[in-house]
């Protein structure tokens, strides 16, 4: 009673709020572990008209063009075609990287282009996972500290973490390789780890740019088969970039990008499902 926020400080509410958020988190996750919670109706992504040019001097270079795409929530979506249609451009908008030159952008109910540069920061970090082609793990970070850094800048308490990264770390087969750093795993085994830290926070969408693109097949394969699971077991909204159409086949749905825009939406001819 009476304790302002003013009278607490800014490091009291600091703390509250990493408190509030690590609580959102542990409640989203549990909700996640069922499947619940994440499995809301409406899209969680829509494009309206999007085009993006990236200015070069005085040149530039239009990489989408007038993109219309709804991904409803609980999707597995590909996003196909050849070296520089745009995947990359796409998925950058979709994950709140880069906004575009014009049209819209939504994202679990809100206009990205009306956040300001902290909600976009909170978005990313607790509703948005991402994998990338070179794993982008931090090198002086074991394989347990890159997953267990999300939590940790959201402010989960140290125990919560722990508990959760092993979990993590086992569900993608690597709680052998914990204390590994980057440098000391194989590339399939460097892409789980990315995997599990992307997914650490139960995100709502979760984005992979070619994430089998350093891979061999079989490894290439392992990782399709935990987004799979990823998307089975928590109803996750999952979004992959790729030029391979055999990678394209674990999605549900199969975006056609050609020079900018959406050539084709279609279902696999041979789903892995
Ligand atoms: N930061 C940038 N500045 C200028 N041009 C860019 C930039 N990023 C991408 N482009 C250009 O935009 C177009 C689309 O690039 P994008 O990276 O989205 O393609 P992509 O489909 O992901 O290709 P890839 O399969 O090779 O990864 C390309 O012509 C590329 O050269
Ligand atoms: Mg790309």
């Amino acid at each position: 009673m009476g304790r302002t926020a003013n009278a607490r400080g800014a490091a009291g509410v600091a703390e509250e709020d990493a408190a509030r958020q690590a609580r959102a988190i542990v409640r989203r996750a549990e909700a996640g572990e069922t499947g619940q919670g994440l499995r809301h109706g409406g899209p969680v992504v829509r494009l309206t008209r999007v085009t993006k040019r990236y200015r070069m001097g005085a040149q530039s270079v239009t990489a989408l063009r007038g993109v219309n795409l709804e991904i409803p929530a609980g999707d597995f979506l590909a996003v196909v075609g050849p070296s520089g249609c745009g995947k990359s451009t796409l998925l950058n908008l979709i994950g709140a990287i880069d906004l575009p030159t014009d049209g819209e952008v939504w994202v679990d109910g809100r206009d990205l282009a009306r956040l300001s540069d902290r909600e976009l920061t909170a978005l990313r970090r607790e509703r948005i996972g991402i994998v990338y082609q070179f794993f982008n793990l931090l090198p002086h970070l074991s394989a347990w500290e890159n997953v267990a850094l999300p939590l940790l800048l959201n402010g989960l308490p140290a125990p919560e973490v722990r508990v959760r990264v092993d979990r993590q770390l086992e569900q993608v087969g690597l709680g052998h390789r914990a204390t590994h750093w980057p440098h000391e795993l194989s590339g399939g085994e460097m892409q789980r780890v990315a995997i599990a830290r992307a997914v650490i926070t139960a995100p709502a969408l979760l984005l992979a740019d070619e994430p089998t693109g350093n891979l061999d097949t079989q490894a290439g394969e392992e990782v399709m088969q935990l987004l799979r699971a990823q998307h089975a077991g928590r109803g996750q909204t999952i979004v992959v970039a790729t030029h391979s159409p055999d990678v394209a086949r674990w999605a549900r749905h199969i975006v056609h990008l050609r020079d900018g825009a959406i050539a084709g939406i279609e279902e696999p001819r041979a789903p892995l499902a």
